[in-house]
């Protein structure tokens, strides 16, 4: 693009997903990540199931080759994630609520210590409510109740006090009863001084929703609450096949996300779960639905990408 890469288009960190494999095998992968962003979020090497899968058993070969990537190539690392229902390891699910407990929390001290001073921002406890706003049954509400959240956010802070710890869920773009909740949840947690510091928006969007027009509206109510805000897995699915009318659409979408961070100056960030189409969560997840990303599957950026970047 003429304008240079998106990177430099604005002040706010501009980050992608990123996964080990292609990281490794890919040249044309790391190039466009390396020339477009300068943040990145490992989209599952930090995760609790990759690991820990075996209880005791540690293997961060994935998570170190994402941060020694952005090492060397001056970027910043979103750390993702702490305490989420999913991808869990097994081995979990059988604790009493004790071993739960101090298993939990040698979990985030180990995680969070090996790489203190290289994570700029931790997704500490993701997608812990239900679109009703209730509490999400996870294993972790039911053995451990309401507090593990504040518990989670203290035990990280202690282990990496610079960090900035991070509430994050998706269906919050807009205001509604789960985005309700989260701000009920982060306003209480302020109060008792718990260290929460941002709230992570994933912005998971789907052409046939339509776009959450209270997005911005949303955003500014957080951020009168004194913590930051970040877009961090943002990406719009196409109901297949997908044509050129289509892709504006998309491009309208990415473009009224990108504008709604941008209007709030304590938007900091703004990741996309990924950046093209070669790689992508979607399909196994919505079969019928694909081609969410800036970039396709050659690598070559879409009509939203020139749209957010003219
Ligand atoms: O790595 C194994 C491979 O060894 C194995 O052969 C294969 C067989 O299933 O699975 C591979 O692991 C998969 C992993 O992605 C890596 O590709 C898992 O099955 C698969 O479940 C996992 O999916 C990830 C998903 O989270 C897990 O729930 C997606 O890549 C990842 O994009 C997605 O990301 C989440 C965010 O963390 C939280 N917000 C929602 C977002 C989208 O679901």
């Amino acid at each position: 693009s003429a304008a240079g890469p998106l990177k430099n288009t604005t002040n706010r960190w501009v980050g992608s997903a990123v996964a080990a494999g292609p990281l490794a095998d890919e040249a044309d992968y790391r190039a466009v990540l390396t020339r477009e962003f300068d943040s990145v979020t490992p989209e599952n090497e930090m995760k609790w199931g990759v690991v820990e899968a075996t209880r005791g058993q540690y293997d961060w070969s994935g998570a170190d080759a994402i941060v020694s990537y952005a090492k060397r190539t001056g970027k910043s690392v979103r750390g993702h994630t702490l305490v989420w229902h999913s991808q869990l390891p097994d081995w979990v699910d059988d604790l009493e609520a004790g071993e739960l407990r101090s298993t939990v929390k040698k979990h985030i001290k180990t995680t969070v210590s090996r790489f203190k001073g290289k994570i700029r921002a931790w997704d500490v406890v993701i997608e812990a409510f239900n679109e009703d706003g209730t509490r999400r049954e996870t294993v972790f509400q039911q053995k451990l109740g309401d507090g593990y959240i504040a518990e989670a956010f203290r035990l990280a802070h202690a282990a990496d006090p610079r960090a900035k710890l991070y509430i994050n869920d998706y269906n919050i773009e807009g205001i509604n009863p789960k985005s309700d909740a989260v701000y009920e949840l982060v306003r209480s947690l302020k109060k008792k001084g718990v260290p929460i510091e941002g709230v992570g928006i994933q912005t998971h969007l789907a052409l046939q929703y339509g776009f959450p027009t209270t997005m911005r509206e949303n955003i500014e109510r957080f951020a009168r609450l004194g913590v930051d805000v970040a877009i961090t897995e943002a990406d719009v699915r196409i109901p297949q096949p997908t044509d050129a009318a289509k892709l504006e659409a998309q491009a309208d979408f990415y473009e009224q996300a990108w504008d709604a961070c941008h209007a709030v100056r304590r938007c900091v960030e703004f990741t996309t779960w990924g950046f093209t189409d070669r790689h992508s969560w979607v399909p196994g997840v919505f079969p019928g639905e694909d081609d969410a990303c800036l970039f396709d599957e050659d690598l070559r950026p879409k009509p939203a990408y020139h749209r957010i970047n003219p």
